[in-house]
């Protein structure tokens, strides 16, 4: 069942947004909140423009069909339509988040600091552990991200009070991030499933230490994703390839020790997240099941119309040819 032929990305993009933003929206209903703002961090997945202005090169995300169908054209959005964020702004009547790097636009109704690429952890933790010549894709990691929302903040809110005040009604969406530090570690590093697990509490300690920095600077309203399932990306599934038929999900298809390995990271992660409740038993920390919301269309394709063909995630990377285009490079 496992596809040799994938549906477009874009479908699958905007079925995997479908059932997220149900779910997210879902919470949000239940918690009778109506964000004035949004401020986002992050990768590939939410990336609104920041990657694409950074570059000095012509990246694949930079030129059609990416934008294709919703903006008609590219906008650095690694999709050809609109990314979770977007939905979510939608969803509360804001506009889209403009991507940080633009400068000069209106950030009232917030802002978004994720780039493609983007790691949890600092670029310097990755120097001697890839491969000879291989490096993240970009140094804009998620404490740069944060370190711009800080330099950002005094123009939205100058006192505790006004901060409060203002941050009380935004929702800071702190990922998904981290897909991209297991990426560099199993695709440019070579590293085995041990040693990529002995990174996991220190790729979960550097999203929980940002979502901590954020409430510390006001932030009351927390969404933090997991990881998608790995072992169902068209990359890892060609990668990690494997003729023993026992290692595939009779039911999805995907490689079922890395999406073992993505869970791992989703369990570490939700631990983190209770204990972040426990201390700041006034923030609004919420989780949201990527995983689970994604592995239902590899589950039942049909149901999301994809057919008989199955379905494919690359976690954290834009698409598998913007992988291919730099991870070779
Ligand atoms: C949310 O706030 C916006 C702007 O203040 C308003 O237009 C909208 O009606 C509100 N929605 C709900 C469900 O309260
Ligand atoms: C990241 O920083 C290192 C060290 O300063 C530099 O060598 C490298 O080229 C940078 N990478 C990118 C993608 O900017
Ligand atoms: C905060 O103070 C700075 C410097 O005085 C000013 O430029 C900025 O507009 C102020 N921000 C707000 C939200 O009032």
């Amino acid at each position: 069942m496992f596809s040799k032929s994938s549906p477009p990305l874009h479908m699958k993009l905007q079925m995997l947004t479908f059932i997220l933003v149900f779910s997210i929206f879902h919470i949000s209903h239940s918690t009778q909140l109506n964000y004035t703002s949004i401020f986002s961090f992050g990768d590939s997945l939410a990336d609104t423009g920041n990657a694409l202005i950074h570059s000095k090169s012509n990246p694949v995300f930079g030129r059609l069909p990416y934008g294709m169908t919703y903006f008609m054209h590219p906008t650095g959005r690694c999709s050809d339509g609109r990314l979770i964020v977007d939905f979510l702004a939608s969803a509360f009547g804001l506009p889209f988040l403009p991507p940080y790097l633009a400068h000069g636009q209106n950030i009232r109704q917030g802002v978004n600091f994720a780039v493609v690429g983007a790691t949890a952890l600092d670029p310097a933790f990755f120097q001697g552990l890839l491969a000879d010549g291989a490096f993240p894709f970009t140094n804009l990691s998620l404490s740069t991200q944060l370190r711009w929302f800080e330099e950002l903040k005094p123009s939205l809110c100058n006192t505790t009070t006004a901060c409060a005040g203002y941050f009380s009604k935004s929702l800071f969406l702190v990922g998904e991030i981290g897909g991209n530090d297991y990426n560099y570690f199993f695709l440019l590093g070579g590293k085995s499933l041990e040693e990529v697990k002995s990174y996991v509490p220190k790729v979960v300690g550097a999203i929980v230490a940002a979502s901590e920095r954020l409430i510390k600077n006001g932030a009351v309203n927390l969404l933090v994703p997991g990881n998608l399932p790995f072992g169902c990306s068209s990359v890892y599934l060609t990668v990690f390839n494997s003729p023993n038929k026992e290692e595939y999900d009779p039911t999805t298809g995907c490689l079922k020790w890395l999406n073992a390995f993505a869970k791992y990271h989703d369990a570490l992660l939700r631990r983190a997240l209770d204990e972040l409740r426990r201390k700041y038993p006034r923030a609004r920390i919420m989780y949201a099941d990527y995983y689970g919301a994604s592995i239902q269309i590899g589950r039942s394709p049909q149901r999301f119309g994809s057919g008989e063909e199955g379905f494919d995630l690359t976690p954290g990377l834009g698409t598998d040819e913007s992988f291919h285009s730099w991870g070779k490079a």
